[in-house]
C-alpha cells in the first residue's frame, strides 16, 4: 500500500500544481500526478485521503480504454517501468508516484471545461430556477432538482484561473474556438457521457453530470486531456438512492461536506481557509467511498 501524500513533490519541473494534481514536465510530455488531496466547498482538507489520487488515476485510465474509439487521448503510458526508462532518476521516488501517475501528451488546452449534463443540479439547476434556461438556450417547464435531461445537454464553462467556472453559452464556444470545433466538442463530449452513463450504469451508479478538457496536440489533433469520469470531475449517483426533487448525495465526498457542514452549523467554522480538522473515521469513510465507486464503476475492486 502507498502512503497517502498531500504532496508527492518530484524531481522535475513542475509546470502546475492544482487543488488535486501536480503536473510536471517529463521532456517533451507530461507527468500528470494525483495527490491524495481533497477539496469540498472550495477549501483543500489538511488530511490526504488514503488511495484517493490511485483511485482518480486508475479510473481515468480505466476511461480512456473504454471511449479511445469516440476521441483519441492524451495517454502515453502509466506502466511505471516505462515512465522510469523515460526518466531513470524516477526509480528512487517511485513509491511515492507509481498508480497515481501518467505519463502524457502535452497538448495545447482549449480554454473550456466541456460539461455534459444529463440530469439537472448544482449551478446548473440555479441558472433554470431563475431563468428557465440552461446555458442560456430555454428548457422545458415544471423540471424538478435532479431531474434526468434527455437528452443530454452540453453546458460550457470557461476555465478560470482564479475562482468558480463560469457557465458560458455554446455561442461564446463558437466565438472562442470557431464553429467547427466547437460542433466537434460539443458532439464528442455527449457521445462521451453516454457512453460513459451506459457503462456506470450498469454497476448502479448515475453518472449525474461530467467535466472534460481537450486540446490540441503536435500534429493539429484533438485529444481529451486531463482526467476523465473521476469523482473529482462527475457527480456520481447511486441508483438505488436516487430520487428527483431535491439535491442528492454526494457519493463519494458526503462524509466531508457534512462534517464540514456540522462545523460551520457549530459556529465552529466560517467556511474560509483553512478547513476544520477532519476526524479520522471522516477521512476512513471518505476513503472507503472512493474505492467504492471505483469497484461499482468497473466492477473489480481497486486493491486486492
Ligand atoms: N495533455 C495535457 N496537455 C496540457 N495540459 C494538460 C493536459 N492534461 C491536463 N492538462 C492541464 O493540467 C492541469 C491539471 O491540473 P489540475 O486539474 O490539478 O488543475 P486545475 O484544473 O487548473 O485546477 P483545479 O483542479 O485546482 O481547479 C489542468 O490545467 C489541465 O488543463
Ligand atoms: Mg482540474
Amino acid at each position: 500500500m502507498t502512503e497517502p501524500l498531500r504532496t508527492v513533490g518530484l524531481d522535475l519541473p513542475l509546470v502546475k500544481e492544482g487543488k488535486v494534481r501536480e503536473v510536471y514536465a517529463l521532456g517533451d510530455d507530461l507527468l500528470l500526478v494525483a495527490t491524495d488531496r481533497l477539496s469540498a466547498f472550495d477549501v483543500v482538507l489538511d488530511e490526504p485521503i488514503p488511495h484517493k489520487g490511485i483511485v482518480l488515476t486508475q479510473l481515468s485510465l480505466w476511461w480512456f480504454e473504454r471511449t479511445s474509439d469516440i476521441v483519441a487521448n492524451h495517454v502515453i503510458t502509466a506502466d511505471p517501468e516505462a515512465i522510469i526508462e523515460r526518466h531513470p532518476p524516477l526509480a528512487e521516488s517511485r513509491s511515492r508516484w507509481e498508480g497515481r501517475s501518467i505519463l502524457c501528451r502535452k497538448t495545447d488546452p482549449f480554454p473550456i471545461e466541456c460539461v455534459v449534463r444529463g440530469y439537472i443540479t448544482g449551478s446548473a439547476w440555479k441558472e433554470y430556477r431563475v431563468s428557465g434556461t440552461l446555458a442560456g438556450e430555454p428548457l422545458p417547464r415544471g423540471l424538478v432538482e435532479a431531474q434526468r435531461l434527455e437528452p443530454p445537454i452540453f453546458s460550457p464553462a470557461t476555465k478560470a484561473t482564479e475562482g468558480h467556472d463560469e457557465n458560458i453559452t455554446f455561442e461564446r464556444v463558437r466565438a472562442t474556438v470557431g464553429v467547427a470545433v466547437a460542433n466537434t466538442l460539443r458532439d464528442m463530449s455527449i457521445a462521451l457521457y453516454q457512453r460513459a452513463h451506459d457503462i456506470a450504469a450498469e454497476g448502479g451508479v448515475i453518472l449525474a453530470d461530467t467535466k472534460y478538457e481537450f486540446g490540441v496536440g503536435s500534429e493539429g489533433e484533438i485529444l481529451l486531456i486531463d482526467e476523465v469520469l473521476t469523482p473529482d470531475s462527475s457527480r456520481f449517483w447511486l441508483t438505488d438512492q436516487y430520487e428527483p426533487g431535491h439535491s442528492q448525495q454526494s457519493f463519494d465526498k458526503q462524509p466531508v461536506r457534512d462534517y464540514l457542514d456540522l462545523m460551520v452549523a457549530k459556529g465552529e467554522w466560517d467556511r474560509m481557509p483553512p478547513p476544520p480538522t477532519m476526524p479520522p473515521e471522516v477521512v476512513d469513510n471518505t476513503s472507503k467511498r472512493y474505492l467504492k465507486a471505483y469497484e461499482l464503476i468497473t466492477g473489480e475492486p481497486l486493491l486486492q
